[in-house]
């Protein structure tokens, strides 16, 4: 399935060729950020059309299949003999070395997360890298023999082959994953294979895109009206301000739908913002009809979301329930539904991810994706070619680019993303407390991974407790999503000692590791716990009481935030209510999650006293539990994703 591109004009061309890679739309990513234009294509393109199209190079992707699998996906051979420079990616790399006579072997060793790999510099690849780069690799598969004619220019420090090369066929494979952030210097990799060995150009640049997107608005929306939906977040926001640059003013109607999870004062200000800009925004109070509201699960009808605990049936309701909304409002506004066109920031990674969603039946999409990006009105408006999507061929970073220059304000164009279901989806919800099978057991196994954890300084271990909490949240690994328990780590300052963080976010790296049972490990601030496994929960739903609640921890973080010039070093800054009482009853845990990532696929938890300063932290943690009623304890979330997502839910 071909990924649409709108605006190929005279720029150079590569292809990506996808072997099923949660990871294509990442490459394609990198590569654009570069300055080069892309586009995403089954791996069973034939290499004719690959020739004809004039592709001046080929990228082959990751995937979850084996090469020596029978169901392995199809290639024509063809495409290594077409002279251009191929770099393939993991999958990408296995094909390149089986098709030219290597073999692939399933070894004992899986290797999953980010490890230091020994490259070799003087391949034209690796120009200008150090002797160890620190990498993502995630695969279970792995080169045994190297095929004839390639060399061996990484080694992972388990000793599998991590890159090979042949400068005489300009062919380069590697092992990890140099698309995604944890791959440090992966932005090098793809600059000298673009630049140093497939000698492109880099003329793929913003101004000739905006004036191509303009243009298209124009021819497709004619004379009708357009309805653009507006949440105050960058894409919705900069989606606008380019169509009122191409329409007369007349013809846009904006809508904000309020769902009763906005953040503090969030509506208000999202409308103040938009008017200073000189769009006239209608926003709903739609709370009741959220609370209220049921979708289809299955053949039955879900409870209301007031009383839903199951993270994906509450997106599933928000979904459906913003687009009752949406029809209800256009004929409010005197549009027709049957001429008048759906704007939507929808961004590229958007499309690509619901497209491969479609292509390669990864279940991982749907659980982050929103769901009023595609319900029964857009797939109407769709199919009819209603929907228009100017923002299409765009990244988040391209996309503030674009803000500034249609003169948006600094502060909108840098918000940090919010997801479409707001703080719904960071009330983490429960009638009853969750713990593992043998949870007792596990219990144990969380302290003995601290005990044995080898660190110069052993008194520093003894400083740390674990504690089971009885909630679980969603994390992702490899392909998979997962719902599991939480971890807590606290600290006993024996002899006043400092809190050490590195240590900290090493322990959190290494329990899910080693303990199954948990996706994602949290600090505690305050006296360290007593317990090694807490057995009650505070009941929690989505109440207006208990959103006040988040609502006001929240302001309180991101106020501070704000005031100390964060808000663009944090990638994101997520603040959680959970039903852990803490042995507290009545009580609740909210937790911080500061976020550092650019692509969001992965991403690593900010470093307290190096990220985020401690004051700082601290004055956050006294404001709430002095401001905030109910909180037992306040939190930060120290793990990364993977096997965490930077959501909660
Ligand atoms: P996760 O939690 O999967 O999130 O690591 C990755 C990014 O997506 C955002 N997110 C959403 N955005 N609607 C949105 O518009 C959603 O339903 C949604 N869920 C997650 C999340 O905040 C992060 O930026």
């Amino acid at each position: 399935m071909e990924i649409p591109s709108t605006s190929v004009g005279n720029s150079e061309q590569i292809v990506i060729l996808d072997a099923g890679a949660q990871y294509a739309k990442v490459i394609d990513r990198r590569v654009r950020e570069q300055a080069v234009h892309s586009i995403i294509l089954p791996l069973d393109t034939p290499a004719s059309q690959i020739i004809e199209s004039g592709y001046k190079a080929i990228i082959i992707s990751g995937g979850p299949e084996s090469v020596n699998s029978n169901s392995s996906p199809k290639y024509d051979p063809l495409i290594f003999s077409t002279g251009l420079p191929i770099l393939g990616i993991c999958y990408g790399m296995q094909l390149l070395n089986k098709v030219h006579g290597g073999t692939v072997v399933q070894k004992s060793v899986r290797e999953d997360g980010v490890f230091d790999v020994q490259v070799n510099n003087t391949s034209p690849l690796f120009t200008g890298l150090g002797e160890e780069e620190s990498t993502l690799l995630t695969h279970g598969d792995s080169i045994d023999r190297i095929a004839e004619g390639f060399r061996c220019i990484g080694r992972s420090t388990s000793g599998v082959v991590a890159a090979i090369d042949s400068v005489e066929k300009n062919m380069f494979g590697v092992q990890f994953h140099p698309e995604v952030d944890l791959t440090i210097n992966g932005w090098k990799i793809f600059d000298n294979f673009l630049f140093r060995i497939a000698h492109l150009r880099g003329d793929y640049t913003m101004d000739s895109r905006k004036e191509m997107a303009l243009a298209a608005i124009r021819k497709q929306v004619g004379d009708a009206s357009v309805l653009t939906l507006v949440s105050g977040g960058v894409d919705s926001t900069v989606c606008t301000a380019l169509l009122r640059e191409a329409l007369p003013h007349d013809r846009i109607f904006a809508l904000h739908v309020d769902s009763g999870f906005m953040r503090k004062n969030e509506s208000k200000s999202v409308q103040t913002a938009l008017e200073n800009i000189g769009v006239e925004l209608t926003v709903t109070n739609s709370w009741d009809t959220f609370r209220n509201g049921q979708a289809m699960i299955g053949e039955e009808m879900s409870e209301t979301l007031g009383v839903t605990v199951d993270p994906e049936v509450k997106r599933k309701i928000i979904g459906d329930t913003f687009m009752n909304i949406c029809d209800i409002e256009v004929v409010k506004f005197g549009l027709d539904p049957t001429t008048c066109f759906l704007a939507q920031g929808t961004l590229r990674p958007d499309l690509i991810e619901s497209a491969s969603h479609l292509v390669s039946g990864s279940g991982n999409a749907d659980c982050i994706k929103t769901h009023h990006n595609d319900t029964q009105l857009v797939r109407a408006l769709r199919s009819q070619g209603r929907i228009i999507e100017p923002l299409q061929d765009y990244h988040k970073d391209e996309v503030r680019k674009l803000g500034i220059d249609l003169g948006l304000p600094e502060f909108l164009v840098w918000r940090q993303p919010f997801p479409g279901p707001g703080l719904a989806i960071r009330i983490l919800c429960a009638n009853h407390p969750y713990l593992p099978d043998d949870a007792p057991v596990v219990a144990k196994e969380l302290s003995s991974v601290v005990s044995s954890f080898s660190y110069e300084n052993e008194s520093h271990i003894k400083n740390i407790v674990t504690t089971l909490i009885p909630c679980r949240s969603v994390g992702v690994q490899g392909d998979a999503r997962s719902y599991k328990s939480l971890c807590a780590l606290s600290w006993k300052g024996i002899e006043g000692c400092p809190i050490n963080w590195p240590l900290m976010l090493q322990v959190a790296k290494e329990i899910p590791k080693r303990v199954h049972e948990i996706n994602r490990v949290i600090f505690v601030f305050g006296e360290a716990l007593e317990n090694d496994l807490f057995q009650t929960i505070t009941p929690t739903h989505l109440e207006q009481s208990v959103i006040d609640t988040l609502r006001s921890a929240d302001a309180i973080v991101n106020e501070i935030l704000l005031k100390a010039n964060l808000s663009q070093k944090l990638s994101q800054v997520p603040v959680i209510l959970f039903p852990a009482d803490f042995g507290v009853a009545g009580k609740r845990g909210i937790a911080l999650r500061p976020f550092i990532t650019r692509d969001f696929m992965t991403g690593l938890p900010a470093e307290p006293g190096k990220d985020v300063d401690l004051g700082i932290l601290h004055e956050i943690v006294r404001r709430i539990l002095n401001e905030v009623p109910g909180i037992a304890r306040v939190s930060y979330d120290l793990t990364s994703k993977p096997p965490a997502t930077t959501e909660w839910e």
